[in-house]
């Protein structure tokens, strides 16, 4: 897809861009790569991050894979060393490494509630909180990617709408400590995106009709124009932006909870 923006707008500059193996993430990698930033891919699959690394690297950029956990800290620290001896700098983090699934609060085991806030919330402490030094060098920016549910009560995701609600909380106290070390810390929310792992589980086919039906502008998101939102934080059009949360959600949260009390068989 041609870019809205100016052709190579991250020259010289290095990302990391957790979840980058696939879906959402990759699609941020990708887009940060295009316009010239080296990027080093975290994630739990070696051979997703390998494919998108490739693919990077066939269009001409440059692409790191760091197999890594974002919940196991130093294995977090490692990489983002790793990044950094390997690509020479880190400007750029994108928190895009989650875990989601539909499940009754009621019978959620706690291990599970657990999973997903280890993974969507101390997953992006640890990323950031290990990226920092880095960052505060580069005078850099942090864009976490969180979801409608941190502000749309949603039946089914309790434990990740709290975590995504964590992040955006996270964002804004990250986003005001870090200030004056000159690192700026944003979110963007989306709605449902278009051929994700997340619409697949979250949008089950009885379901995502209905949940489409009720997008005011008719259609889910794309994972580039999620990238894009991603990509105008970190440029300089963003450079006054820091403790906000893009929302991208075809203005679906204008309404409030909807078709989802289905989803409870009410
Ligand atoms: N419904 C209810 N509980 C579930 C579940 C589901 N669909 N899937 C997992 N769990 C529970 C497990 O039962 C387990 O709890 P228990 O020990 O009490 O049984 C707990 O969650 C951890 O599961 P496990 O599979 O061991 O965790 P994991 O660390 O390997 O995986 C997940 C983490 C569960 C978030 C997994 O779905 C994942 O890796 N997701 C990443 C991709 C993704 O979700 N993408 C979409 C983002 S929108």
């Amino acid at each position: 897809m041609s870019s809205v923006f100016a052709p190579n707008l991250l020259a010289g500059q290095v990302a990391l861009v957790t979840g980058g193996g696939s879906g959402i993430g990759a699609g941020i990698a990708r887009t940060l790569a295009g316009q010239g930033a080296r990027v080093a891919l975290l994630g739990r699959t070696q051979a997703k991050l390998d494919a998108v690394a490739a693919e990077i690297r066939g269009a001409g950029g440059e692409a790191l894979a760091l197999p890594a956990d974002v919940r196991d800290y130093a294995a977090v620290e490692a990489s983002v060393s790793r990044a950094v001896e390997t690509l020479g700098r880190l400007d750029i983090v994108v928190n895009g490494a989650a875990g989601n699934f539909l499940a009754p609060a009621a019978s959620l085991s706690a291990n599970g509630f657990r999973a997903v806030i280890d993974i969507d919330l101390c997953g992006t402490f640890n990323v950031s909180r290990a990226a920092f030094a880095q960052l505060a060098k580069a005078r850099g920016s942090i864009v976490s990617i969180t979801a409608t549910q941190a502000s749309v009560p949603t039946p089914l995701q309790c434990h990740a709408g709290a975590a995504k609600a964590g992040i955006e909380k996270l964002t804004r106290d990250l986003a005001l400590e870090w200030a004056r070390s000159g690192v700026r810390v944003n979110a963007v929310a989306p709605g449902p995106v278009e051929g994700t792992e997340g619409v697949r589980r979250l949008a089950p086919a009885d379901a995502d009709a209905a949940v489409r039906r009720r997008v005011p502008l008719g259609r889910f998101a794309t994972i580039d124009e999620v990238s894009g939102a991603v990509l105008f934080l970190v440029s300089p059009a963003g450079a006054y932006m820091t403790g906000a949360t893009i929302l991208l959600d075809g203005g679906t949260s204008l309404l409030g909870p909807g078709p989802f009390l289905d989803m409870l068989g009410a």
